[in-house]
């Protein structure tokens, strides 16, 4: 199959419309998107990124209105979507009957979405579907921030990419969880648990704290978390990283082809990979997929990275650079 990058909203919603895969820009990352009510068109999904049975898909909707089509939404999570929507935050909620156990991969409950994409907003209220889609990597690689990174996971899989240019955010959305007096926090994002406890006067809790220590070897009963997409070993680029104090790092693979990625900072005897020149965490989390992939790209022998400052987005880059760290199996 020929895989095409263009810009029509017409020719993906006639794709989409008979059943076929195109991928999607969003303002985190590109998805790989089809008709989330058609069984055999979300199978194409699974097929294309070699993802696993076990792991559940999200509805990106068109906007807010919808989401009580598809699921059930108390008060709460009604009131997050509203303020927090188009935009990235994700909410998991009770699945209504019409949304096939294939997309949310046999669970009761569906994570959704409303993009804050124009191109995609546009796809999504011509189509009379909702969207299912992953991002838009093989299954275990780096999420795509553009066009191109799509294509080079995917070309000969997929008929179509939506190009609408770098993504803003870089970082997968937030998802979160309301359950009764709480927040349950599964994915960290741009939009953090801070954000989220400050709108709502809820407490804002991590879905498990073993999520948030990746630096041990990990056994599979460690693996099973409640969002099955965030395994520990994830969005792994194919250079071995390691995270710590660089010139201590820098000491230990002395000899070595290092590339380190720092926030704004130089480091003698390695290629630095600056995230945030401007010293902005909004920005070092928009460059990190890309600059992870250039690395892959120019065969270093290994990453170093910086921890960053552990606040706001920060807390979602620190999540995503210890999920690439190379992990002894
Ligand atoms: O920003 C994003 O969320 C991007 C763009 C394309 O929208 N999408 C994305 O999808 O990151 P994906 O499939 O790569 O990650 C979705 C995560 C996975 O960890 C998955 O396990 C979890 O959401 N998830 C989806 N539906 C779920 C459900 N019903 N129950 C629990 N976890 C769910
Ligand atoms: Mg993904």
């Amino acid at each position: 199959m020929d895989t095409h990058i263009g810009n029509d909203i017409q020719i993906a919603a006639a794709l989409l419309e008979a059943g076929e895969l195109v991928a999607i820009p969003t303002e985190t990352v590109y998805g790989l998107a089809a008709n989330a009510l058609d069984s055999a068109a979300v199978a194409k999904i699974y097929a294309a990124k070699n993802r696993p049975s076990f792991n559940p898909l999200i509805l990106h909707l068109a906007n807010t209105n919808q989401i009580t089509d598809y699921a059930f939404a108390d008060a709460m999570s009604l009131k997050l979507a509203h303020h927090f929507m188009p935009g990235p935050l994700t909410l998991l909620l009770p699945k209504k009957e019409i949304v096939p156990d294939i997309t949310t991969a046999g669970s009761p409950k569906v994570a959704i979405r409303v993009p804050d994409q124009s191109l995609t907003l546009s796809l999504l209220n011509r189509l009379h579907f909702p969207l299912a889609a992953p991002s838009a990597n093989p299954s275990g690689y780096i999420s795509p921030t553009n066009a191109h990174h799509v294509m080079d996971g995917l070309r000969g899989k997929i008929p179509y990419i939506l190009d609408g240019g770098n993504t803003k955010v870089g970082l997968e959305s937030t998802i979160c969880e309301v359950v009764g007096k709480e927040i349950i926090l599964h994915r960290a994002g741009s939009i953090s648990a801070d954000d989220l406890s400050a709108f709502s006067g809820l407490t804002v809790v991590n879905a498990t704290n073993a999520q948030i220590n990746h630096t041990i070897a990990q056994s599979d009963a460690d693996n099973q978390p409640a969002t099955p997409g965030q395994l520990k070993s994830h969005y792994a680029p194919h250079t071995p990283l390691y995270i710590g104090n660089i010139p201590q790092l820098l000491q230990d693979h002395a000899g070595k082809k290092i590339a380190v990625i720092s926030f704004d900072t130089e480091y003698t005897g390695a290629t630095n990979f600056k995230l945030a020149p401007d010293h902005q965490l909004s920005t070092a989390a928009s460059n990190l997929f890309a600059t992870l992939r250039e690395i892959d790209r120019l065969h270093f022998d290994i990453i170093l990275a910086e921890i960053f400052p552990n606040e706001g987005v920060g807390i979602a880059i620190n999540d995503r650079i210890s999920r690439a760290q190379f992990i002894l199996k």
